[in-house]
């Protein structure tokens, strides 16, 4: 049986992920605002540092994996939060446990993307490019740029930016090299409590109105068993991958292109 720290733990896929994983008999370490192990807000580079220390000295510098579910939807005004919590939450605490991964040779890594990565249009490279250059300033003074267009962007920029993070690692010797596994499971329209949010928000036609060719929304249920998939000896060739989970959604509106 494997320790694995999951982030997001205490709602949605992440809570999902980290009920699979206990149910076969893992240890889980669960990192989140509330009701997890590991209480800490991921949007500061302060939590960030306290929730990766306090993971490594539960586990003793070792762990057969990492999920990172901790995000948020693009909430409007609070644009810069969602780029803490959607890229430096994933990218800080993954170089934190990374020697821990490490360690313990054939580790999995799950980072959750989002299927906004290819169905947001124009979303600005310049953003992007700020988040992955660590300059968190900019990537938001780009977004606001946009003014009340600004949340889309900054949650499709901060999941873009993760993606393409955990792609370029996943690929290196300090991923690959030692062994980790590093891959991006990207949800389409999945029933949790951020799309409720969402929904409450005002944003239900937006929702309906996205195309999904196999039609309803996805539970968080079978999510989780995705990533025990993707965290399982079975994913041992998996590298750098990016696993749409959505509907169709993607392959609608990018049928040949990929
Ligand atoms: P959720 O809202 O049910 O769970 C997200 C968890 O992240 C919550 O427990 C929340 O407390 C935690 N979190 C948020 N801000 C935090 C912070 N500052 N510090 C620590 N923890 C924090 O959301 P859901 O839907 O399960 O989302 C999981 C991941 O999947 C997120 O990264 C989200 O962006 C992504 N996603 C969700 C989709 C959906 O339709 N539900 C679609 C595509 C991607």
């Amino acid at each position: 049986m494997g320790t694995y720290a999951v982030t997001g733990a205490a709602s949605g896929m992440g809570r999902a992920t980290a009920e699979r994983l206990r149910g076969d008999g893992h240890t889980v370490i669960g990192v989140d605002l509330r009701d997890v192990e590991v209480v800490a807000d991921l949007s500061t580079p302060q939590g960030r540092t306290a929730a990766a220390a306090e993971v490594l000295d539960r586990v003793g510098g070792r762990l057969d994996g990492a999920v990172c579910a901790a995000g948020l939807g693009g909430i409007p005004g609070r644009e810069g939060t969602v780029q803490q919590v959607n890229y430096f939450g994933v990218v800080d605490l993954l170089e934190a446990w990374q020697p821990a991964l490490a360690a313990a040779g054939n580790s999995k890594v799950v980072v959750f993307g989002s299927n906004s990565v290819t169905l947001t249009p124009m979303v600005p490279e310049s953003a992007v490019q700020a988040l992955l250059d660590r300059d968190p300033d900019k990537a938001l003074q780009v977004v606001e740029g946009f003014g009340k267009g600004a949340a889309p962007f900054a949650y499709a920029s901060s999941k873009l930016a993760v993606t393409r993070w955990a792609r370029r690692s996943a690929i290196s010797p300090q991923w690959a090299g030692v062994g980790i596994r590093l891959n991006v499971l990207a949800p389409g329209i999945i029933s949790t409590p951020l799309l409720e949010e969402q929904i409450a928000r005002g944003e239900k036609e937006a929702v309906e109105q996205l195309p999904v060719p196999i039609g309803g929304r996805g539970n968080p249920a079978d999510v989780g068993e995705w990533v025990a998939f993707m965290l399982s000896p079975a994913a041992d060739f998996l590298c750098g991958s990016v696993i749409f989970l959505d509907g169709g959604s993607d392959a609608y509106f990018r049928t040949d292109d990929w």
